[in-house]
Formats: structure tokens, sequence, C-alpha cells
């Protein structure tokens, strides 16, 4: 069984960009999370610098394709695949999303949002047991940005996700850009949204860029860090605690010190949240 020993601090997405610096300059970062579909073909480049990279730093994992909303099958050759993995890389936990990306077998390649009811409560903690019960441990699920919302709701966003994680008995990975996506493109109050959360069972936080078009905004991974968020975050720091946290950037790559520069802004911002008079 892969240790499940908690890590903390700061950590970055691992992206190929920046394999060989982290190699040969080892940055003072505190873990690295990578995206769990790069690594699941055997052989090659992201599999050598992943061990590697292994060596030196702990390593939690995020994948794209649990689809745990969904309706089709739980896919076990691919949950073998990710244990597997998870085993290569001593991983010491493994998050997806809390949506659906697909039917019969067609992968919409996007993370759709599941309508806000009773049943799909109960229809997405059935299937995150199961994961669960195949992989060992508890999984991590993840608050998606979204666009759009069902007309069949029947709760908020951050009521759903709270109902899902206690039914499931699994933990939040709490990504705060995306509370802020959803906000500002739904209309509701992102920190309402903060305060409903069961701070024990937030495992991870996630903070990234995006695209702000006025009134909606795209959630691209691809720009620092707004102000906005930031806030949010001091505020998530003071609601959960010291919770691991990283910085997702998976378009327009920085060199790795530009987010270095952002990760020692998490660092303060935390510390300014923990210790209000200290500065951020
Ligand atoms: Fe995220």
């Amino acid at each position: 069984m892969p240790s499940s020993a908690p890590i903390s601090g700061f950590g970055l997405g691992l992206r190929k960009d920046h394999y060989a610096e982290i190699l040969d300059g080892h940055p003072a970062v505190d873990w690295f999370e990578i995206l769990t579909e790069n690594y699941l073909v055997p052989g090659g480049k992201p599999l050598h610098y992943l061990d590697r990279i292994c060596e030196r730093y702990p390593v939690v994992m995020h994948g794209v394709s649990l689809s745990i909303g969904g309706y089709d099958p739980i896919d076990f050759d691919y949950l073998k695949q990710v244990d597997a993995l998870a085993r290569r890389c001593n991983a010491r936990w493994i998050s997806d999303h809390l949506c659906w990306t697909g039917l019969d077998g067609v992968n919409a390649h996007d993370l759709l949002p599941l309508p806000y009811t009773g049943e799909a409560v109960r229809h997405v903690a059935a299937r995150v047991r199961l994961v669960q019960d195949f992989l060992g441990r508890q999984i991590l699920l993840e608050n998606v940005s979204s666009y759009i919302g069902y007309r069949c709701s029947e709760m908020s966003e951050w009521e759903f996700l709270g109902a899902v994680a206690d039914e499931a008995d699994c933990l939040i990975l709490l990504d705060v850009n995306n509370i802020h996506v959803s906000a500002v493109n739904h209309g509701f109050d992102p920190r309402e949204y903060l305060h409903a959360i069961d701070a024990r069972r937030v495992r991870q936080i996630h903070l990234a860029g995006h695209q702000d078009f006025g009134d909606y905004i795209i959630d691209t991974h691809d720009a620092p860090i707004v102000d906005a968020v930031w806030s949010l975050y001091g505020d998530t720091i003071r609601h959960c605690g010291d919770v691991p946290t990283m910085i997702e950037r998976d378009d327009n790559i920085p060199p790795l010190s530009v987010l270095l520069d952002e990760l020692t802004r998490a660092h303060g911002v935390a510390d300014a949240a923990r210790c209000p008079e200290a500065t951020a």
C-alpha cells in the first residue's frame, strides 16, 4: 500500500517545461502535483523524469478521467493504472474532479458540472465509495468551475459538494480560483460558499489564474493569480487552517522562477491569514 503520510506546505503542478530545472536546481518546493494521465503510458521521458523527481520530492496525483458523476461504468482498467502509478511514485493522495466528462464512451474532454440534486448526491457518492474501496484509500474531489446551471438543481453547489463528501466519506480539494470563477459566472457570494465548507475534509488547495471578460470568467490557468483570488485564499486559510496549497498553471507556462515568486506570495498570504499583524 502506498504511503499516505501527510505532507504540508506549498507545492507546484509539475510541468515538462520545468523538468530539467527542477532536477538541476532543486528549487525550494515542498511537493509537486502530477497530472495522472501524463504518466500512464509505460516508458518514455515523462516517467523517466518523474522517477527522478520522486526521489527528491513528495508527489500527489491529480486526474481528469474518473468522470465520477457520469453514467458510464467506473473504468477499473483505468483505476488499475492509477493505482500502479500511485505505488510507483508513492503518491500521498489521489484527486479528481466533482464532475462528469462524457457519456456512452464519448469523452467531452471537459469537466462538466452536475445537477445539484439529492439523486446526484447518492449517485456520485456510491461511485466514490467503489473507487475508494478499489484503491484502498480516500480520494479527494475538486470543485470545478462552471458556466451553466441546471433548472432541476435543489441545492447550492457548496451544499452539493458537502453532501457528496459526507455521504461518500471522501476528502475535498478546494480550488479557490474555481470558487471565484463560478461566483462571478453565477452571481453568488464566494464567502458564503467558503464558510459552508467542512474544513475537516479539505486536504489540498488549488490556486490558479483565469481570463476575465467582465460579466463572465473563463478558467484558463494561463495567467497570474488575481487579487480577488488572493484575498479569498487568505479567508480560506483562516477557515480551513494550514492546508497544503499549490499553484496550477496549464498554459502559457512561464519560467519556473515566476511560479516560485507566486508561491512566495502564497506563503505570505497564508502567514498573514494565520497571524493578522504580519504583513503579506
Ligand atoms: Fe484546480
